[in-house]
């Protein structure tokens, strides 16, 4: 994918990942960028529209979990920038203590961006096709005892995007879907990490966890999140560690076919 004169949406871009998917994503040369966000960082906003003066930045505030906000909020910048190619959905929390909120947020959010924009982005609407891209964790994957609330919603989102990274879907609405597992990021999501956690007792190895975990940085992470749009590969599942990808091979358990007697 060729990112110049392109047009893009990055929910959660108003910090940590996302923050710099945005950035790099100007640096990329995108023609108009969205970031949805429920929070301003106003300082950054100023600083990346005075390094990208020709392009246009457009900031909503928003929260990813209010369902007729997002697709309020789709319809405005489909009306501002005509089309929309890219989007990357990055908006997550982290608090297992607040399962409802984790739902309505990481999966609920995921889903939410995707469908709104997928109704503009379709060939079949209109639209001129492209990418999205959502934002899944290695813990999606494996299992890590300690955040299952978190976990789960990881999980779904890896579900919900290869769902529709199906090929069928992809002939009729010209979108190819994507999802990126990044291993731990240092960033403000962990913050008072004990204080979010269900079963506060296994505080202890909690520590030590986090204490062996490797930390990437955010901009790396953004970096691969970009190589991941230009593959353009429909359903693909990346992990991203260590600035470097791996495409994931999932193999097809079920068949829905009765098994030979
Ligand atoms: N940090 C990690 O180790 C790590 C690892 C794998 C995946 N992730 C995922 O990456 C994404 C970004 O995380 P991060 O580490 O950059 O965290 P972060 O807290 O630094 O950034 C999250 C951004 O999302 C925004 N946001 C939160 N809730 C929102 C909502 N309801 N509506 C709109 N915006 C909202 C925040 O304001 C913030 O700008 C999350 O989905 C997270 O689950 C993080």
């Amino acid at each position: 994918m060729a990112f110049r004169g392109k047009n893009a949406v990055v929910t959660g871009g108003a910090g940590g990942i996302g923050l710099q998917v945005s950035r790099q994503l100007l640096v990329a040369g995108v023609a108009r960028l969205a970031i949805i966000d429920l929070q301003d960082n106003l300082e950054e906003f100023v600083k990346l529209r005075a390094a990208h003066p020709t392009q246009s930045v457009m900031i909503i505030k928003m929260d990813v979990a209010n369902k007729k906000g997002i697709e309020a909020t789709y319809e405005e910048v489909k009306k501002t920038f005509g089309s929309i190619d890219i989007v990357v959905n990055v908006a997550g929390i982290f608090n297992d203590k607040d399962v409802q909120r984790t739902l309505l947020v990481n999966l609920g959010g995921i889903m939410n961006s995707t469908l709104a924009a997928l109704q503009y982005m379709t060939k079949d609407n209109g639209g001129n096709g492209g990418i999205i891209c959502n934002m899944s964790s290695v813990v999606g994957l494996d299992p890590m005892f300690i955040i299952p609330v978190y976990g789960a919603t990881k999980a779904g989102i890896i579900n919900f995007t290869r769902c529709l990274g199906n090929d069928k879907f992809y002939q009729r609405s010209g979108i190819r879907f994507v999802t990126v597992c990044p291993g731990a990021t240092m960033t403000d999501m962990f913050t008072n990490f004990t204080e979010k956690i269900l079963f506060p007792e296994t505080s202890d190895d909690t520590y030590k966890i986090l204490d062996r975990l490797n930390k990437q940085s955010a901009t790396d992470v953004a970096r691969c999140i970009l190589s991941v749009l230009e593959k353009e590969k429909n359903g693909a599942v990346y992990v991203i560690e260590g600035k470097r990808i791996v495409p994931l091979e999932i193999k097809q358990l079920w068949t829905g076919k009765e098994p030979a007697h």
